[in-house]
Formats: C-alpha cells, sequence, structure tokens
C-alpha cells in the first residue's frame, strides 16, 4: 500500500521557496489510480514521490512499509515508473540489450538473460526488433519496450507518468491495454479522460493540492468544471 502521511514538498528557488506539493495526507490501495489536472498542476511530483525520484520536504512516503527516502533503493525494486517519454529510459544500443539491462539483477547467466529478453520481447510484439536499434523504433515501439523493459523487473506498482501522450490513437490504445490488463497496482497519470475513467478512483490535482479524490466520473466532471469555470 502506497501511504502519504502530511507530505509536503518544496524547492529552493531564486524568488524564495516554491510550494509543489501543500500537506498532503493519502492512502493509494485501489488497483487502479488516476491523477487528472492542468499542466503544471503537480501530478508528475506526486508522481515522482511514490518511488523516491522526489522526496518530501516534511512528512513520509511509504510503499508497503518501505520509506522512500530511508529504503530509496528498495521501494524502486517495487515501484516501476514509466514516463512519457520513453527515450528517457532506454540506455542499451538495441531493444535486445535494453531488455537484457532490466534482468541483469534478477538472471545471472547471460545466456540465460538473452533467452529470457527475447521471449520478452515476443510478448511485447517485439521479436523482429531484437538487434534493431532502440532509436530506429517509432514512438509506439519505443513505449512498449520501456514498458517491457521496466515490467520485466516484475515491480509490485507501476507509476506511469502520461506513457500515452506522444502515441497516436493506436498505440494509446495498445499501451492502455498492456496498463489495465496488468495484475499490478496501476498509478496512471493522464490527460487522456477516457483513460481515467476507466481507473478505479481518480486525483484531480490543481495548484499543488489534491483539489478532488473520488469516483472517477465525479473526477472528471469536477475538473470539466473547474476548467470551465
Ligand atoms: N525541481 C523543480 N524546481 C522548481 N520548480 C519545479 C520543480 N519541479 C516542478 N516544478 C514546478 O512545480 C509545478 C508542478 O510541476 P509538475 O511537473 O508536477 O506538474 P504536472 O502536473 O506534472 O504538469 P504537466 O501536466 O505539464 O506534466 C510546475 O509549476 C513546475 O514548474
Ligand atoms: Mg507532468
Amino acid at each position: 500500500m502506497i501511504r502519504l502521511d502530511e507530505v509536503t514538498v518544496r524547492v529552493a528557488t531564486p524568488g524564495g521557496d516554491l510550494v509543489l506539493l501543500h500537506p498532503t495526507t493519502l492512502s493509494l490501495t485501489e488497483q487502479r489510480v488516476a491523477l487528472i489536472g492542468s499542466n503544471g498542476s503537480g501530478k508528475s511530483t506526486l508522481a515522482r514521490l511514490l518511488n523516491g525520484l522526489v522526496e518530501p520536504s516534511d512528512g513520509r512516503v511509504t510503499v508497503n512499509d518501505l520509506d522512500t527516502t530511508r529504503d530509496g533503493a528498495a521501494v524502486r525494486r517495487q515501484v516501476g515508473f514509466v514516463f512519457t517519454d520513453p527515450g528517457a529510459q532506454l540506455v542499451m544500443p538495441t531493444c535486445l540489450e535494453d531488455i537484457a539491462l532490466s534482468l541483469r539483477r534478477s538472471i545471472k547467466d547471460k545466456k540465460e538473460r538473452l533467452a529470457k529478453a527475447r521471449e520478452i520481447l515476443a510478448e511485447f510484439d517485439l521479436a523482429d526488433k531484437a538487434d534493431t536499434s532502440v532509436h530506429a523504433l517509432s514512438g509506439g515501439q519505443k513505449q512498449l519496450l520501456a514498458l517491457a523493459g521496466v515490467l520485466s523487473t516484475n515491480p509490485a506498482i507501476l507509476v506511469a507518468d502520461e506513457p500515452t501522450t506522444l502515441l497516436d490513437l493506436r498505440n494509446t490504445r495498445v499501451i492502455a491495454d498492456r496498463l489495465f490488463a496488468l495484475s499490478q497496482q496501476l498509478i496512471l497519470v493522464t490527460h487522456d479522460l477516457d483513460l481515467a475513467l476507466r481507473c478505479d478512483r481518480a486525483l484531480v490535482i490543481d495548484e499543488a493540492r489534491v483539489a478532488f479524490d473520488g469516483a472517477p466520473a465525479d473526477a472528471v466532471a469536477f475538473y470539466r468544471q473547474q476548467v470551465t469555470r
């Protein structure tokens, strides 16, 4: 379970302290939780708190009782993170090597690791791309590969920060169907309100606060009203 206890995030700027998240207490237990809200409202800040990419200035974030500040490495083994731009997380020259890199902790034998990496590529319809440069993939294929890499580490929770924003309609559907088929808990930051509606709970973030927290249909209605107000 993900818990935030009185969490505040502040950063020092030349103009003084800037609050990125006002004191927030919540627990996330639902299988699929959407974070929606305007640009710059604080969604990514909240998402990044969940795997320790951002640390609280005050308060505590815990994932299955692990503190993201104290036990950052252990938390990151439990919480996979998918970025909007898959290029940010594809680091090896070829697709096969990229997946193999993600498996290095779990499979020590290289031959076995490469065989497993091929298997994973096949599961994600990328079998024919094994020896292709990651840079030669289309945007949708890159996002699939990034997702495959993160899932190959077997995280208990997946946080995805606008994973479909750069994708066309077809690839949005491909990635979304993958995400919604997961047995893991999914925390999904999205501007795609149709995706938010498919979740079990949605938080509307506004001006560094959780402005609404509840059923996705109500959250989307709240957000729409807020924008037109
Ligand atoms: N390290 C930082 N230093 C200063 N300001 C920051 C930092 N990180 C985030 N911010 C500011 O905090 C606010 C919230 O940023 P955040 O990235 O969480 O928004 P967001 O809701 O994810 O927006 P978007 O929908 O555009 O991705 C923005 O105004 C951003 O400029
Ligand atoms: Mg963001």
